[in-house]
């Protein structure tokens, strides 16, 4: 067993795992954070993203171990803390970006990372951004929109954070 230290979702976490224990497991295992979701554990689909030190990444292809002392955030923590949700949470629901759902926490971190670094993407670059992320039942287009209206919502006269 090694000693892991990180933050996920601004919490600390300290914990022994097997060297060999992959992020998304660590999140859905040990610390329940059951959002995140697996549909290929091979890299494939993004339903899997979250973010690390606010990138997007795929936590099935990273070792635990790889987070350490860093942050780790998933779409539990996209919520403030009054539960509120985040725009594009609401932008997902206004524009109906998704339908089962499945694929819907993988493509808001995804594309929450875009808006970290890109306060208004053009719509070719939200497509970039999500290109690694499948929905086989959506469609892309109303989830390009939702990442477009939460980004407008975001703006500093977008009225919300
Ligand atoms: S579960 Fe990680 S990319 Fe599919
Ligand atoms: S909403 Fe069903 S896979 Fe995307």
């Amino acid at each position: 067993m090694t000693s892991l230290r990180l933050q996920v979702n601004g919490q600390p976490v300290v914990t022994d795992i097997q060297p060999n224990t992959l992020l998304l497991d660590l999140l859905r295992g040990p610390l329940g954070l059951t959002g995140t979701h697996c549909g290929c554990d091979t890299g494939q689909c993004g339903a899997c993203t979250v973010l690390l030190d606010d990138m997007a990444v795929k936590s099935c292809t990273l070792l635990a171990l790889q987070a350490q002392d860093r942050h780790v955030a998933t779409v539990e923590g996209l919520a403030d803390a009054t539960g509120k949700r985040h725009p594009l949470q609401e932008a997902f629901m206004a524009c109906h970006g998704l339908q089962c759902g499945f694929c819907t926490p993988g493509i808001l971190m995804a594309a929450c990372g875009l808006l970290k670094s890109v306060a208004q993407p053009s719509e070719a670059q939200i497509v970039d951004a999500l290109e690694g992320n499948l929905c086989r039942c959506t469609g892309y287009v109303n989830i390009v929109t939702a990442v477009q209206q939460a980004a407008l919502a975001m703006a500093p006269s977008g009225g919300s954070r």
